[in-house]
């Protein structure tokens, strides 16, 4: 595998490459996750390009940016393993001094679910995603379900600004106990992992109502909320039912395509999870 620090040098490989090349960015800290994002990539383009940049801009001065989990050794080692092509390793003067600003389109769904919490969040994402397209130019690009709202950003993005990029959505992966993986899991104590898989166990009641025809959102969110307060640790920042398109929240269950997402404190850690439900009507 080969490492580039400088958006100079990936130019100068990618303008020698004419096959597909699969792209998955990360912040690090990768975990199973990530390396099913990237086993995808391999799966269908000739050569993969993984980046690791812990984007600043993308953090609130109050949030984990200065303690965010740094794996760097053992990721090189998971990048190596899996055969991939080139980690492109930028920092922060590379990127935002030396790579041309861009102005993302922003839209109503960067201040819904993720982004009302987290109002600075979706900014930071597609400019850094933006410039990270701009450098790697990839035919494909990899991005996963656990964050929804992240994925559903990034496609209407590479649609507004007109990017050939295909991109490719891939499955959670979750532990034993159904928590969704994520780099903030390790802030946890293993036997406060196994407690928060109470949060998928709390949307697969939801999907089960579902499925049993139960139309009324609030009642739906309110099985999640009982169930939920059985860990106290557990305070729901939210919990949403919304149509997976516009993101609007919908009261009386219909046939549009939804999007079940939840955000919660455990203790001070927060933890994102979803699943999309479409009825049979
Ligand atoms: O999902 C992430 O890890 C980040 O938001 C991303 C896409 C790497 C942008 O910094």
């Amino acid at each position: 595998m080969k490492i580039i620090k400088t958006a100079a040098e990936f130019s100068s490989w990618r303008n020698n490459q004419s096959q597909t090349v699969g792209f998955v960015p990360t912040l690090g800290a990768l975990h199973r996750g990530h390396l099913s994002l990237i086993e995808t990539s391999k799966k269908h383009c000739a050569l993969t390009v993984v980046s690791i940049f812990l984007n600043p801009t993308q953090f609130a001065k109050n949030e984990d940016l200065d303690s965010y989990p740094d794996t760097l050794d053992d990721d090189i080692e998971n990048l190596e393993n899996l055969y991939v092509d080139i980690l492109f390793l930028p920092n922060k003067q590379e990127m935002y001094d030396h790579v041309a600003a861009v102005k993302v389109p922003d839209s109503k769904i960067f201040n819904q679910l993720e982004g009302a919490s987290r109002p600075h969040f979706f900014y930071g994402v597609t400019t850094i995603v933006a410039k990270l397209f701009n450098v790697v130019s990839p035919t494909h690009t990899f991005f996963g379900e656990k964050d929804a709202q992240q994925l559903c950003i990034i496609k209407q993005m590479i649609s507004d600004m007109k990017y050939p990029i295909t991109l490719i959505s891939c499955p959670t992966v979750r532990d034993n106990n159904g928590l969704a993986l994520s780099s903030r899991n390790v802030y946890l104590t293993i036997s406060e992992q196994n407690k928060a898989g109470i949060i998928y166990r709390g949307l697969m009641h939801i999907k089960d109502a579902l499925k049993r025809d139960q139309k009324n959102s609030a009642v739906l969110k309110q099985t999640f909320t009982t169930i939920l307060s059985q860990v106290p640790e557990i305070q729901i920042d939210y919990i949403s039912i919304a149509c997976a398109k516009t993101l609007e929240e919908v009261d009386i269950i219909n046939d549009r395509k939804l999007l079940i997402s939840t955000a919660v404190f455990f203790n001070d850690v927060r933890l994102i999870d979803n699943f999309t439900y479409q009825s049979s009507t």
